[in-house]
């Protein structure tokens, strides 16, 4: 089986930390998202993807010079223009020569455990051109809600609706398996959305169908659901693999609860880091507090300084001694 990554996004909501790597090469617990994801597609079977790449297309060639990755060999397309997400399929899956065979498209920012292998026999079963894995969640409205016919045809493709007029709580999870003829709906340097159009028009042929999988399911894309993704890995919710990486420098008086600390950062004497990501090579200043934060790599947190409430900083920024931040963004990024 061949698949389709989508990693060209700008990451937006990421930012600062996707100023200096895209989304899915950050860490999430000393692992890039992109491992994390291709390594469960490989488990479902699939042994060649192509990389629908967009920003900062460089930073992946470099740290994947092999053309493999989890035993997936890897092509790597790069779009001229961000053509959405449904251009960005089409252009990479003929730029990779998967245009004759049922292929899996997915987006690059959603980590699950989903069965990949089951999924596709499940679209054989159904026969149409395209079915879709959906998740439930709490809260649909900023996401596309999918509601299904008893058969498990798509009836709509609401996206993004007002909470309390969403059908049903099933969202689209971001995993497809598409067949080759779902091309001709993604023209050629065509900028298309497969969310707010192609699947609208395969849903109005019949064409489109669903499976409801209600697994483990988070899409990394806030600080928010990325912190989750990466504190879920240590903390028994996913698995226990070790949260502090073995070439760190921790004072013996300060404390860690419930946090990640990457490679080779510092943690100095007093300081308090807790529910937190500090990635690699940062340093944490003495009597420093950092609560339910994310400190970027080489970021220097000065001593007596306090972040919290989802404060994000950026690669290598200093954070003045006895600053408070709450909910910040180091640099300051505008709202888009
Ligand atoms: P924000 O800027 O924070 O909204 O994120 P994003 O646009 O990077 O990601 P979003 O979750 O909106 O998009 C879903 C997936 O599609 C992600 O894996 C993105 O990397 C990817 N993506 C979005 N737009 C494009 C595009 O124009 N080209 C390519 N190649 N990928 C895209």
């Amino acid at each position: 089986m061949r698949a389709v990554v989508l990693v060209g996004g700008f990451g937006t909501r990421l930012r600062p930390l996707t100023l200096s790597a895209p989304k899915q090469m950050l860490p999430v617990n000393g692992v890039t998202m992109l491992e994390r994801v291709v390594t469960n597609l490989a488990r479902g079977g699939v042994t060649e993807a192509v990389l629908a790449l967009g920003y900062l297309p460089e930073v992946f060639q470099a740290e994947f010079p092999s053309g493999e990755i989890a035993g997936v060999k890897m092509h790597y397309a790069v779009e001229p223009e961000p053509l959405d997400t449904g251009g960005a399929i089409g252009f990479a899956a003929r730029f990779a020569g998967f245009t004759d065979d049922t292929f899996i498209a997915l987006n690059g920012d959603v980590i699950n455990d989903l069965d990949i292998a089951g999924l596709v026999a499940q679209h054989k079963a159904f026969g149409g051109e395209g079915t879709i894995h959906l998740t439930p969640v709490e809260d649909p409205s900023r996401f596309g809600v999918v509601p299904i016919d008893a058969e498990g045809r798509v009836e709509a493709f609401i996206e993004k609706p007002p909470a309390d007029e969403a059908p049903s709580n099933w969202i689209n999870a971001g995993t497809y398996v598409l067949e080759p003829s779902v091309l001709d709906r993604m023209p050629e340097g065509e900028k298309v959305s497969i969310e707010r159009a192609v699947f609208p028009d395969m849903v109005a042929d019949g064409q489109l169908y669903a499976v409801q999988r209600d697994g483990y399911w988070v899409d990394a894309g806030t600080p928010e659901s990325y912190l989750k993704v990466a504190l879920d890995l240590v903390n028994g919710v996913r698995s226990n693999e070790p949260a502090v990486a073995a070439d760190t420098t921790v004072a013996p008086s300060a404390t860690i609860i419930g946090s990640i600390v990457g490679s080779g950062a510092v943690i100095d004497a007093g300081a308090h880091v807790e529910g937190s990501m500090i990635q690699r090579g940062a340093h944490i200043g003495a009597n420093a507090r950092v609560v339910t934060s994310i400190v970027g790599p080489n970021a220097l947190v000065g001593p007596g300084a306090s972040l919290e409430a989802l404060t994000v900083v950026g690669d290598s920024v200093t954070v003045e001694s006895n600053s408070v931040h709450v909910g910040a963004k180091l640099p300051d990024v505008p709202k888009e």
